[in-house]
């Protein structure tokens, strides 16, 4: 950069910008939310309620079921019902028309449904109104599409579907989760028993109104909201056929243990410490912002999250130049904001874990850097962290942090990268960042992880299957694939 430039740069980088607000006028949150069982908001039948609160503020935003292990049962008899005398029956041309029907009130209520999600879950309002809310239509659009066409789909002449399906879903994408689990499994002509998030439930019960407005057989959907109790119910029914979950490694395994003597069916997507790395001949600016979106994205909730950096020696120490200066830029603040860039931390307890990791990043010797940004006084927040002097023993390398900080380690030679790289007990994501296609195909060949980026990271599509390997969990959401996780093949 010039020294012209750099003045310029410097100055621009010194403006203001004014608030830009998205209003929350357009929603309006109920006070109370029922379960939705048999196409009905019904009450639970312990009576038992939660507050879902804005992390942003602190401020309650409603009051939200406890489903007991009744309610599940309840549920899970709608969904049998519906299975065996509807939805099995009907022909993939007529599900198709009801997952068109969601898709396009998704898009009619977008913006509903964007605000909703920000409060609840304290994610920018630019990301679920630009990523979250149009993906979770396209996933329905999507697999509308493979409804009449299963038999094309490459699992034999006549898939069946496997019954009663049981998703449990986590907070960091709530209403986009609940798309990816719903879309193929109805697709497929299963019926679904979905446990949301306990902190993020609101954007799923909207959907229940979006189902009820798109007349979808009552049972064909059930969203029993609840906490960690609500979803062990469900894993533990007799009745469920098929169990989809996306959480933590941890309860994972454990659902993976209880189930494994059933004949019940599991797909596990679990956690991730995702390595993005950077040869010294990438295009440098845009590894930048490949490095940045890949780990400030929604706070770093992200499971396939790029938090470990692995930089070559040659250039690292340009990249964390680059790297200081950039995350000075980040806005961190309001997240109903339009320029807002980072978010809320989800909970009190995730910023305590995120504290913790960060706490022993310092212990271990590592050399951390957060942003000179002022915080709320209100809220869970958390500025954004690069640490460097990282070993791959300290637990900064090997822990899912689950949160805005990166982990910068180096190498000099590709065979160290990809040592590097697989020195991880998961296998969810990787990014490669070359000009040279040969070198990015020689190493995505020996990462073991299941989705590999090229000069990119954080893309996600309808079309492409997504899941880890080893302890990110098995079975693939996204594409053709993830029929596959519905179907009796
Ligand atoms: P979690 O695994 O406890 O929660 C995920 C979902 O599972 C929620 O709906 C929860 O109510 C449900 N659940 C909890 N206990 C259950 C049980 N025994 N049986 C059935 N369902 C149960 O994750 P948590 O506590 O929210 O986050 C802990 C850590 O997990 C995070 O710090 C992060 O590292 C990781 N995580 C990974 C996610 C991913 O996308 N792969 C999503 C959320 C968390
Ligand atoms: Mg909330």
């Amino acid at each position: 950069m010039s020294e012209l430039q750099h003045q310029t740069w410097s100055r621009l980088n010194d403006l203001e910008y004014a608030p830009a607000p998205e209003s929350r006028d357009i929603v309006s949150i109920r006070p109370n939310y029922g379960l939705f069982i048999d196409g009905q908001f019904t009450d639970p039948g312990s009576h038992q309620g939660f507050q879902t609160i804005n992390p942003a503020t602190e401020a309650p935003l409603a009051t939200v079921a406890l489903g007991s292990a009744a309610d599940v049962s309840r549920a899970v008899i709608s969904a049998r019902r519906a299975y065996d005398q509807v939805w099995s029956q009907m022909p993939g041309k007529e599900r198709a028309k009801y997952l068109f029907r969601i898709a396009r009130l998704i898009q009619e209520r977008s913006r509903e449904l964007a605000v909703v999600e920000t409060l609840d879950n304290g994610k920018p309002i630019r990301e679920s109104r630009d990523v979250d809310v149009p993906l979770a239509a396209a996933h329905f659009f999507y697999y509308a599409g493979w409804a009449d066409k299963l038999e094309h789909a490459g699992f034999g002449a006549q898939p069946r579907p496997l019954g009663v399906a049981g998703q449990i879903i986590p907070w960091n994408f709530p209403l986009l989760m609940a798309a990816w689990k719903l879309a193929p499994a109805l697709a497929a002509g299963n019926t679904c028993v979905l446990k949301p998030a306990e902190t993020t439930p609101l954007s799923a019960l909207i959907l229940a109104e979006i189902l009820q407005q798109a007349e979808i057989p009552p049972g064909v959907v059930n969203i029993v909201t609840g906490d960690g109790s609500t979803g062990a119910a469900l894993v533990s029914h007799p009745g469920v056929d098929k169990i989809a979950f996306t959480g933590s490694t941890e309860i994972g395994r454990r659902i993976q243990r209880e189930l494994a003597p059933s004949g019940t069916h599991v797909t596990l997507e679990l956690g991730g410490k995702g390595a993005n790395i950077i040869f010294e001949d990438a295009p440098l600016d845009q590894a930048i912002e490949g490095i940045i979106d890949g780990i400030f994205f929604n706070q770093g909730h992200v499971c396939c999250a790029g938090s470990r950096l692995l930089v070559q020696e040659s250039i690292a120490d340009e990249v964390q130049r680059r790297l200081v200066r950039r995350i000075e830029q980040l806005r961190v603040g309001d997240p109903m904001d339009k320029n807002t860039d980072v978010g809320a931390i989800n909970s009190a307890e995730q910023l305590s874990r995120i504290h913790e990791l960060v706490d022993a990043g310092v212990a271990e010797g590592a050399s951390r850097y957060s942003t000179t940004c002022t915080l709320p006084d209100k809220g869970f927040w958390f500025a954004p962290t690069v640490f460097t002097e990282v070993s791959q023993t300290h637990r900064i390398a090997r822990e899912e942090i689950f949160g805005p900080v990166l982990s910068v380690l180096t190498f000099r030679t590709p065979e160290e990268a990809v040592a590097k790289a697989n020195n991880t007990t998961y296998g969810l994501a990787c990014g490669v960042w070359s000009e040279k296609g040969s070198r990015t195909l020689w190493v995505a060949e020996r990462l073991r992880a299941g989705v590999i980026w090229s000069n990119t990271y954080n893309k996600f599509d309808p079309t492409s299957p997504f899941g880890g390997v080893r302890e990110s969990g098995f079975g693939r959401e996204g594409g053709r694939h993830g029929l596959e996780a519905y179907l009796n093949v």
